[in-house]
């Protein structure tokens, strides 16, 4: 199969005053054109690294990424990030805020067109009517849809969402994953989906990479099928649960803890 994301046998270690702290040994990752990977494991195992070295902004000490079958040897500006801080700037409006990127990336999309793809793309999440607010003017899980608008303004082929939702209440956060299906289904593009969340991984993912603890390798791959249209339902059923219990066995294993007993639920 044709892959869009190809991470080879990454290795990676930061330079620090104590030495070499060794972050990431032996990733190995390969997500399909129009394919939603989600990537748990411990917190400070190297997730956000990896997705420094997807979107170029790092080079591992070794191994290779590849995307689109070319390899990364520097920043791509065919990479949309949004993050779990919103970052958009206060004296621009939500609208401005999301054409940011077409001021810096070469796009062949003219300035009418750029505005009306921001526009519609707001439309999309549910932001109509909110083009000229600023940022301080909306709700945190406002913010952070108009943030995924400029994450996709430019038609990236690859989406990286860095624990986007992790600072968002339960209710908003099951808002934000259904508007997530919406996207997807309107806007194609291939979603790294890094979380602490093991029901936002089942639920957006069709692929969930669990690392083991740091330094990060690939220890585990849950294949998620995705038949037909997703309600939240879908996470109370017994096929959820029993893919939410390997996915914590998985977690308990990469954090050195793996369990005596094995949880009941
Ligand atoms: N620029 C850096 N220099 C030194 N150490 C770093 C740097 N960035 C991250 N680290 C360390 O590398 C480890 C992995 O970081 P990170 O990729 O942010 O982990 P995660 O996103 O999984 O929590 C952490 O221990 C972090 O403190
Ligand atoms: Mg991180």
């Amino acid at each position: 199969m044709k892959h869009l994301i190809d991470i080879k046998g990454v290795r990676h270690a930061y330079q620090t005053d104590a030495g070499p702290l060794q972050v990431l040994d032996g990733l190995e990752i390969s997500v399909p054109e129009g394919g939603f990977v989600a990537v748990v494991g411990p917190s400070g195992c190297g997730k956000s690294t990896l997705t420094r070295l997807i979107a170029g902004l790092m080079k591992p000490d070794e191994g290779e990424v590849w995307l689109h079958g070319e390899r990364v040897t520097g920043p791509r500006s065919t990479v949309g990030m949004a993050f779990q801080n919103p970052v958009l700037l206060e004296w621009r409006t939500i609208l401005q805020n999301v054409l940011l990127p077409m001021e810096i990336v070469r796009s062949t999309l003219s300035k009418k067109q750029a505005e009306e793809r921001a526009r519609f793309l707001l439309s999309l999440v549910g932001l109509e009517g909110f083009e000229d607010k600023r940022p301080s003017e909306l709700s945190g899980g406002m913010r952070q849809r108009a943030s995924l608008c400029r994450a996709l303004i430019h038609q990236p082929d690859v989406l990286i969402l860095d624990e986007p939702f992790g600072a968002l209440d339960a209710f908003t956060r099951e808002d934000l994953w259904m508007i997530m299906h919406e996207v997807k289904a309107r806007e194609p593009f291939t979603g790294v989906l890094i979380t602490h969340d093991l029901r936002e991984s089942i639920f957006l993912a069709d692929q969930v990479v669990v690392l083991s603890g740091r330094p990060a390798r690939t220890q585990y791959v849950l294949e998620v099928p995705r038949p037909g249209k997703p309600t939240l339902d879908d996470l109370y059923t017994g096929k959820a649960s029993e893919q939410l219990g390997i996915l914590r066995h998985q977690i308990e294993i990469a954090q050195g803890r793996a369990p005596t007993e094995k949880a009941s639920t």
